[in-house]
């Protein structure tokens, strides 16, 4: 996604327009005062449902948010899209300028782990400092060719071991800082993060160290540190193990989430390959987005307590709503669990005795984890299963408080077995009748069903800002390739560019002789959307083709435009005639109506046919 359509996307017209204008409701719209020209009554309208803003009075003019924060403000595109993105939290790099040096710098921040793996793993297996580590690893039964596979190593009990060891490899401190692996003194100086501790080297799905784990070797406080936040770290979006587990996962189309370094060590140590780690975090749509082009599998074994129970469903909800963005949030024990029956994930549930991890029952019994692995609870049953254990069957508020919370996850099964079997099972463990359950369920499915319309509406409104202007694209398109087609374009104007970054692009081209000369033209953001244009390609193979496309491609732009002011003009009327006093102001609209009308009569003879409205908004 381009950052303009990522700061369209995150904001909301309505809300920016607020900030300048008293907006006040107008049906599914906005009105107001227009903030360009001094008027008596309304004629600046806002629509939310195609962020756009007009006004129908004497600017008429309109567009989308970024051409009215440049409007308003007087600033030119590039400032305006700063200011968007700034509100929107959004950051901008500048495209072409500063990108190659951020790769740069992130491919040394690798190149330093790499370093410093090699280094740690050096001296656990080769150094009489890493003995202690080597006896702890052997204490826990990790086997050389676990250390091996998963690059363990030991960080020395040292202030400046580290630091000393990359500055002789030519690393800056700074550099070091940046890494997360020294930490910067406030009164200057610096100190080796790690030390004295079990290092776990954590991976993206290349292979590549991005950052670390590391374990005390006693049962002191804190038991793991990991890295900062660094430019090529992130924790949420990190899982342990899965540059080892991806074969694995591919090949079984299946993966398995734990939670700590140790259990993903055990796991892969007893054969279970496909097994990663949130690295104690209920797991992250980052997490997600890694393991999803790989399987839609999931299975989940975390703690069995009742944080984790929590911290289970969590993840459930994370791993549902990202695999399937279709799904309804349903209101359960503890928060919300998004569930759609129909996507083709199966996310599953491992359920872990009481008090242990994956890495102690595989310790244990490996045939019990296997056993545990085959016997994974569908998330819905272990919905029931938590939800139920928590009330008091007996009790009648009880009972309905239950439904209130699974009945939604029920009518979410789209499979009308399936979804009976779970009717059934609810009564029964409930003790109530299967009818009554049922027609509730039934009730609640029309509800339902008006309910998701409504988020549809809601959701169409941010699918309908990114969805491109074709006839504007294919018109600039045919403008930017064909030099010999700027005579026709006198009839265009900036207003008939309803997206900002195509009146942009024709402004630009407008007052540049030469096409080849607008990218230096244009602002950095713009290049990519610039290029897309120019290279798009032009599906009308001669040159009186080209002309009368681009005609076209004219009278379509023209005609929505007068379309609007028409549908404006309609839109004012109804709401004024309400109003007392309103001659003058029917006057005025008469006018500017039959103004729109004779343009649109004027279009439709040139065209000699009647106008099309299939690209009208
Ligand atoms: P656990 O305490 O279950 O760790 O925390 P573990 O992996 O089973 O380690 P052992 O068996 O006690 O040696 C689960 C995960 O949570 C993160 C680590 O990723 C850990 O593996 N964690 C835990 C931290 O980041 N910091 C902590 O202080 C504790
Ligand atoms: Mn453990």
């Amino acid at each position: 996604m381009t950052v303009i359509n990522e700061v369209k996307q995150r904001t909301d017209i309505v809300e920016i327009v607020s900030d300048y204008v008293s907006l006040q409701k107008a049906g599914r719209n906005f009105k107001a005062l227009c903030p360009f020209h001094s008027e008596k009554h309304p004629s600046f309208f806002v629509f939310p449902e195609q962020q756009t803003w007009h006004c129908f009075g004497a600017c008429s003019s309109g567009g989308d948010v970024f051409s009215f924060v440049m409007k308003k403000e007087g600033i030119d595109f590039g400032q305006g899209l700063r200011l968007l993105a700034q509100r929107a939290g959004i950051t901008l790099i500048s495209p072409q300028i500063s990108k190659s040096a951020e790769d740069e710098k992130r491919e040394r921040l690798f190149q330093i782990n790499e370093a410093a793996a090699e280094y740690y793993r050096h001296l656990l297996l080769n150094t009489k400092a890493g003995e202690p580590a080597r006896a702890y690893l052997s204490k826990r039964k990790i086997t050389p060719e676990t250390m091996e596979k998963f690059r363990l190593g030991f960080s020395p009990d040292s202030w400046e071991a580290l630091k000393k060891f990359l500055t002789s490899k030519r690393y800056e401190e700074g550099e070091l800082a940046e890494a997360g692996l020294i930490i910067e003194k406030e009164g200057g100086g610096n100190y080796d993060r790690f030390r004295n501790r079990l290092m776990f080297p954590i991976c993206d799905i290349q292979g590549r160290v991005t950052g670390f784990g590391a374990r005390v070797l006693d049962e002191s406080l804190p038991k793991y540190i990991n890295s900062p936040q660094t430019q090529i770290f992130d924790k949420s979006g990190s899982l342990y193990g899965i540059d080892q587990a991806k074969t694995a996962i591919r090949r079984e189309n299946s993966a398995v989430i734990v939670e700590g370094y140790m259990d993903v060590l055990r796991a892969h140590q007893h054969g279970w390959q496909n097994v990663v780690a949130s690295m104690g975090i209920s797991v992250t749509e980052k997490q997600v987005a890694i393991i999803q082009r790989l399987t839609r599998n999931i299975a989940l074994s975390l703690d069995a307590d009742a944080a984790g129970e929590e911290a289970t469903l969590r993840s459930a909800e994370v791993l549902v709503a990202s695999l399937e963005k279709k799904v309804t949030p349903i209101p359960t024990w503890s928060g919300l669990v998004k569930y759609e029956n129909i996507l083709n994930a199966e996310i599953k549930v491992i359920p872990l005795p009481q008090g242990k991890d994956p890495d102690k029952v595989i310790d244990e019994s490996p045939d019990l984890w296997q056993n545990l692995v085959e016997q994974a609870l569908p998330i819905l049953d272990f919905a029931f299963a938590t939800i139920i254990s928590k009330i008091d069957p007996n009790k009648a508020k009880d009972k309905s408080l239950a439904i209130q919370k699974l009945l939604p996850l029920v009518y979410e099964i789209k499979d009308p077995v399936r979804q009976a079997h779970y009717v059934q099972k609810l009564a029964r463990r409930l003790t109530i009748s299967e009818s009554i359950l049922a027609a509730t369920l039934r009730k609640s499915q029309t509800t339902k069903k008006r309910q998701r319309l409504s988020e549809a509406i809601e959701q169409s409104r941010f699918t309908q800002q990114l969805v491109s202007n074709p006839i504007e694209e294919y018109c600039l398109a045919l403008l930017l390739q064909y030099p010999e087609l700027r005579q026709a374009s006198r009839e265009l104007s900036t207003e008939h560019f309803e997206s900002t970054e195509n009146r942009e692009v024709f402004i630009k081209w407008q007052c540049t002789q030469d096409s080849s000369k607008l990218k230096e033209k244009v602002d950095a953001n713009l290049l990519e959307h610039l290029n897309y244009l120019m290279n798009k390609p032009i599906l009308d193979k001669n040159e009186s083709e080209r002309q009368q496309a681009l005609n076209d491609c004219i009278l379509s732009l023209q005609e929505r435009f007068s379309k609007r002011l028409e549908a404006g003009r309609e839109l004012m009327f109804n709401l004024t005639r309400e109003k007392e006093g309103v001659n003058a102001e029917l006057a005025k609209l008469d006018e500017e109506g039959i103004r729109a009308s004779e343009q649109l009569k004027e279009i439709f003879i040139k065209r000699g046919k009647p106008a099309r409205t299939k690209e009208v908004r």
